[in-house]
């Protein structure tokens, strides 16, 4: 993408703006269009296993009657207990009755002792760092004891908008950053990474932030970090500044994550292309790709001109460092418990836009992670490690360092098969460019291309669970045209999106070969022409559009939460939470539980283990698809935004937030 193409496009935010421009003409798998594939899988043996399709279902039912004593019956055996929420748009957030939503922390709130209240007319570089950062995606909860009612909260922050953020500027992407100044740009990268918190519970059990805490942190786009894994120390990885290939300053775009066994903090480096400027354009805007990285970059989509620091930080200048941008695109691994450790980029994860990294311990000790390429005909991947979890916090931080990373090829039979990305083997070879592992690693998605793995419809979150299934959001895909459907990705020009189940054989998630289903096509089931798959059962306000994150709780209950873009006019609902039933009658039976202020997206969700709180992370609102705002309709600025959420306050723009669930009166969460 251009920085010029982002003007005119009416885009919301960046990442969309972003993904709609992208194009990916390197990926050989768009020309092995499987169209003839197309609703095969969906016939009778579909129907009967329960992803139930409105017409088919209503076919089988029949009369209204019967529907309605079915409803009846289904709402009796849900297994998420709470009176559905209605869905709509409007300023605030919404939670479903009994339940409390209470912000617990906004961008800028302090994280230390000693820090002034946020005055947004006064920040600056070092100021945002002592600060809550921008764009709250992922949280994860760390206990530090037994009752959950004291932990440790991590919360990657993604991007920054400075159109809300920064008095006087409005959006600067869209017409080359007139506006800009590199102490701007020096916020966004305070503002971006992640916060580490402690909190606690107080007097009625609500939670509080404990700013004198030894634990809290904040990471940035300047924090030093070190690479390990098969592409450390590689000349690929080696820049001006360090000639180990090892040392790299920060993290950017860190989208979901995930917590591991032992309680490290997984983030994930997801849109990193954006931050990567270049001064040599051609006569459409389009950067000039040259040298040995060429290749690689134009399948990154590097640079992406997503933000101009490249103008103020050479770093982020591809035409001064063309290797830094290989230092991104990894999985980050951080202890929360120890403020001074160098956080780890892992490249044995490979390297691309991961959305986010849920794992699970095999049956035979392994670790295996999910990690979803989040972008439009990108793929899904999964790794096992080659040692196993044991007890030892220090020994289990070196088990991402070594492992297998499998990329995803779905197939019209219902299987999957899981295609390993191993130097040397199949076409990985030097005559194909892999010269090593790092190689294959660094250039993940090349190498994924060359096995034919399944172009999807933009793979979100994945999230595994006891049971062997894994849920994987594939979140919409508009670009996929007729030709391009295929059994995984069934629907053209998807608007809304799906969610496929994965069965691995036999409960061992390290299985090469294992099954698939679609549980729900998204979108409106009222309109015929949307091909939307719900249970019948699921209310006007349960179905949902565009699925991103995901959770299970502690009962593991599915719980779904959505980011519709500026596309949201398209369901005329805001951005919330869902339950959504993955057994018996009810499978494919969605409710809605929360939902967002307008503009906003939400993220987390993370229930903490005695599943009695759940933590929501609301992102950027006020800003997606305000045009479509009734009463509203322009865009958003920082004086003149479409909600001052959650403050309310005059001159206080509106603020990302992290907000905790919790049941009136006590108790789980929807039990
Ligand atoms: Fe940052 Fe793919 O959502
Ligand atoms: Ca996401």
């Amino acid at each position: 993408m251009s920085q010029d193409k982002t003007h005119d496009d009416g885009f919301g935010n960046r990442a969309e703006a972003f993904e709609a421009f992208d194009d990916i003409p390197t990926n050989p798998n768009l020309d092995n269009t499987i169209g003839d594939v197309i609703n095969r899988r969906y016939g009778r043996r579909d129907i009967l296993k329960g992803a139930l399709a409105v017409s088919a279902t209503t076919a089988l039912f029949g009369s209204t009657a019967m529907l309605a004593a079915q409803k009846a019956q289904a709402n009796a055996a849900s297994r998420y207990r709470f009176d559905e929420l209605v869905s709509g748009n409007d300023e605030k957030h919404h939670i479903a009755e009994g339940y409390d939503a209470d912000v617990l922390i906004r961008w800028g709130d302090p994280i230390f002792p000693d820090v002034s209240d946020f005055d947004p007319q006064n920040q600056s570089p070092d100021d945002q760092l002592k600060r809550f950062g921008y764009n709250n995606d992922y949280v994860g909860f760390v206990p530090l004891n037994t009752s959950n009612s004291r932990g440790v909260l991590c919360v990657n922050h993604e991007y920054t908008n400075e159109e809300v953020m920064f008095p006087g500027i409005g959006r600067q992407d869209r017409d080359g950053f007139p506006k800009m100044t590199k102490d701007l740009a020096d916020i966004e990268m305070a503002a971006h990474g992640g916060s580490i918190i402690e909190i606690a519970r107080g007097d009625g059990g609500k939670w509080g932030v404990v700013l004198d805490s030894v634990f809290n942190r904040r990471i940035s786009a300047e924090t030093e970090m070190t690479i390990d894994g098969p592409a450390a120390g590689h000349d690929r990885l080696k820049t001006s500044v360090d000639s180990t290939g090892m040392k790299v300053l920060g993290t950017i775009n860190n989208c979901a994550g995930g917590i591991t066994p032992w309680g490290t903090y997984l983030m994930a480096e997801e849109n990193f292309h954006g931050y990567f400027w270049s001064d040599k354009k051609d006569a459409d805007g389009k950067a000039i790709l040259e040298g040995p990285e060429a290749e690689s970059q134009k399948r990154y989509g590097v640079p992406g001109g997503w933000y101009n620091w490249g103008q103020y930080h050479d770093r982020f200048n591809i035409d001064k460092e063309p290797n830094e941008s290989n230092r991104f695109g990894y999985i980050v691994e951080v202890d929360p418990l120890d403020p001074h450790s160098i956080p780890v980029k892992h490249t044995a994860l490979g390297r691309f836009r991961h959305e986010g990294a849920e794992s699970i311990v095999n049956g035979d000790g392994r670790l295996v992670v999910y990690t979803g390429d989040d972008n439009r005909f990108d793929y899904l991947y999964k790794f096992v490690t080659a040692g196993t979890v044991g007890g030892d916090k220090r020994a289990n931080m070196q088990l991402l360092s070594d492992g297998t990373l499998y990329v995803a090829k779905f197939n019209d039979d219902g299987t999957v098969d899981w295609m390993p990305l191993i130097h040397g083997e199949g076409p990985l070879t030097a005559e194909n460019g892999f010269n090593s592992q790092a190689d294959v690693c660094i250039d993940a998605r090349m190498a994924a291309d060359l096995l034919g793995a399944t172009p999807m419809d933009r793979p979100e979150d994945v999230e595994p669970g006891a049971d062997g299934r894994v849920y994987v959001m594939l979140t919409n895909n508009t670009r996929r045209t007729p030709e391009q459907v295929d059994a995984a990705n069934p629907r053209p020009e998807s608007s809304f999106g799906h969610i496929i189940e994965i069965t691995e054989t036999d409960g061992d998630f390290a299985s090469t070969k294992s099954t698939w289903n679609i549980l729900v096509k998204c979108g409106d089931p009222a309109i015929a022409d949307v091909g939307a798959e719900w249970h019948p059962d699921t209310s006007e306000h349960g179905w949902f559009g565009s699925p991103d994150n995901c959770a299970f709780d502690a009962d593991g209950r599915l719980w779904i939460s959505t980011d519709q873009g500026s596309g949201w006019g398209k369901t005329g609902k805001s951005d919330g939470l869902y339950s959504l039933e993955t057994d018996g009658d009810l499978r494919g039976h969605s409710k809605l539980f929360f939902r967002c202020p307008v503009g906003g997206e939400l993220c987390g969700p993370y229930f903490s283990g005695d599943g009695e709180t759940l933590f929501l992370a609301v992102q950027h609102p006020g800003t997606d698809g305000t045009k479509d705002f009734k009463g509203f309709e322009r865009d958003s600025t920082f004086e003149d935004p479409a909600t001052r959420w959650p403050d309310f306050q005059e001159g206080m723009p509106p603020r990302p937030s992290v907000v905790v669930v919790t049941k009136q009166g006590g108790g789980k969460i929807a039990v």
